[in-house]
């Protein structure tokens, strides 16, 4: 049975089929049709709720996109919708300042840009937004008929405003939520089955039995085989409830990113070791996709133009691998093998990423080249860690997403780097032997002459940031 507060109201459930969503929940059993679907594939907005979690003695108030978010990942939180934020008569102050600056027509986006605003204030009461954080909250929110700029106007206004009732009874909610932390693994049941483990053994044992269970991470890869190619997952194991898989831990040698790690969390905490992997996150989807998937789930799903591997395999990130009682560690470049074809095992999922500090260049740089700015899947993406002595390269790591079937490091081009300086010429051979290392194909998002010319393109700016710094890092700030 999972157990999680709707608003105030605690809801203990156990008979619901674990492919339903938070949207189809919400609208067809509490009939709280506030939320709407656009899509039901995160990407419009529509569907945005705040999901509330303990951290520490604080509740972090996170969007989600109710429409890719499974049943079970509730367990444990507090769900708010847009029917929750008013106070009696009185309107919440961001529903009061859509409302002032004219900010909604069709209204249709509007629940998800008022409870993208309400999660906005509730990060940013103490220490106040600018203009930046506002685009970026809202990058998840598409409206196609008031226009951006009264909303924008909305938000500055209520992020100005004063504490609300979720602040009055902060400390009640959280007693409440951390009463309804359940020791033991729990299940949702009807017809098909969700288990969610307490612990790495117990996910660990409960896999090996079960090869044939789809993991849950943050869903928002899985979520879509229900929503979008309307499959039925018999037998889910959800792994939101392993505290121990949600941390990174930063040591001298080493920063080690666990399998639940949000990609919120990963922008976050890598701010400080790897500026540009942060950088680069910040165009990773969308606010509410960030707040669930995992940086792990965009490995493990394996797609050629997903944005986690690219960087990851510039910093020769490991992977590490569990099944049963065994661990193993195999280097990221040994384990994409084919087109969504990865070195996982039956009963095997990956419980943590590995980069050693070492390897990181203070020039690393990742860029992500898409047809839109927020909330998009990369054209191409380019990741690039070179360490350099006394101006001749010493080791070249370049690795690409969206050149080939699976992400990979460019070995012709890294071979052309090795032991050169880093000049024009070189650069010249580095671009040519561009085209030996990949043959990409052409697809709705570009031609593939058209991406082998951004990729070559990305290096010619790996080589403004190291010959003409100041020129390359004002590129690096616009286009990312
Ligand atoms: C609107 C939208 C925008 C997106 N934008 C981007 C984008 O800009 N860039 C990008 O790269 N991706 C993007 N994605 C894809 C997705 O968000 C990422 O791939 C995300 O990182 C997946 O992580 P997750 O935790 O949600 O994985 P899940 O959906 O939970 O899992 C993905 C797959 O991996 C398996 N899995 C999960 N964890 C493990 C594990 N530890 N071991 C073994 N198997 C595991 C699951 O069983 C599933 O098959 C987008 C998706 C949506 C819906
Ligand atoms: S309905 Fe579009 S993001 Fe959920
Ligand atoms: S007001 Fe119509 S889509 Fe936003």
């Amino acid at each position: 049975m999972i157990q999680f507060l709707l608003n105030q109201t605690v809801k203990m459930l156990e008979n619901v089929d674990p492919n339903t969503t938070v949207l189809n929940w919400l609208r067809g059993s509490e009939h709280r049709c506030g939320s709407k679907e656009g899509c039901a594939s995160g990407d419009c907005g529509a569907c945005t709720v705040v999901i509330g979690r303990v951290d520490g003695e604080e509740i972090c108030y996170d969007t989600a996109n109710s429409c890719i978010t499974l049943m079970s990942q509730l367990d444990g939180k507090q769900l708010l919708t847009i029917e929750d934020l008013s106070d009696g008569d009185k309107l919440h102050p961001v529903q009061q300042a859509m409302a002032d600056c004219h900010a909604s027509q069709c209204g249709f986006c509007t629940p998800g840009f008022v409870m993208s605003g309400f999660a906005l204030q509730k990060a940013s009461s103490a220490v106040g937004v600018d203009r930046h954080d506002i685009e970026r909250s809202l990058a998840g929110n598409l409206c196609r008929c008031t226009g951006y700029r009264p909303i924008i106007e909305a938000m500055q206004q209520s992020c100005a405003a004063q504490p609300d009732k979720f602040t009055r009874t902060e400390a009640h909610t959280l007693a409440h939520l951390k009463s309804l932390q359940q020791p033991e693994m729990v299940e949702l049941t009807k017809s098909n089955r969700c288990l969610l483990p307490k612990t790495l053994a117990q996910l660990a044992a409960l896999y090996q039995q079960n090869p044939q269970a789809r993991l849950l991470a943050g869903g928002t890869d899985l979520a879509l085989v229900i929503t979008q190619q309307y499959q039925t997952l018999p037998l889910i194991i959800g792994m939101n409830q392993v505290t121990e898989l949600k941390t990174i831990t930063v040591t001298e040698s080493q920063i080690r990113i666990g399998a639940m790690a949000t990609l919120q969390a990963c922008l976050n905490e890598l701010l400080p070791y790897i500026p540009a992997f942060s950088q680069a996150l910040e165009r990773f989807a969308s606010p509410q996709i960030r707040n669930n998937g995992t940086l792990v789930g965009n490995l493990a799903n394996a797609s050629p133009i997903g944005d986690g591997a690219p960087m990851l395999l510039a910093l020769g990130a490991v992977v590490e691998l569990r099944c049963g009682d065994s661990t193993r560690l195999l280097p990221l470049n040994q384990f994409f093998l084919d087109y969504r074809k990865t070195a996982l095992q039956p009963g095997e999922f990956i419980s943590a990423v590995l980069i050693n500090r070492e390897s990181i260049s203070p020039t690393f740089a990742a860029w992500k080249i898409s047809k839109r700015m927020d909330d998009d899947i990369s054209t191409v993406f380019g990741a690039f860690n070179l360490h350099l002595n006394e101006g001749i390269v010493v080791s070249a790591y370049l690795a690409f997403g969206g050149m080939a079937a699976i992400p990979a490091r460019a070995k012709r081009a890294e071979q052309r780097l090795l032991g050169a300086q880093l000049n024009q010429q070189t650069l010249e051979q580095v671009c040519e032997a561009l085209v030996d290392d990949f043959q990409p194909l052409s697809d709705f998002r570009g031609s593939g002459l058209y991406r082998l010319k951004i990729a070559q393109n990305l290096l010619k700016r790996l080589l403004l940031l190291h010959t003409e710094k100041h020129y390359a890092l004002e590129v690096n700030n616009y286009v990312n």
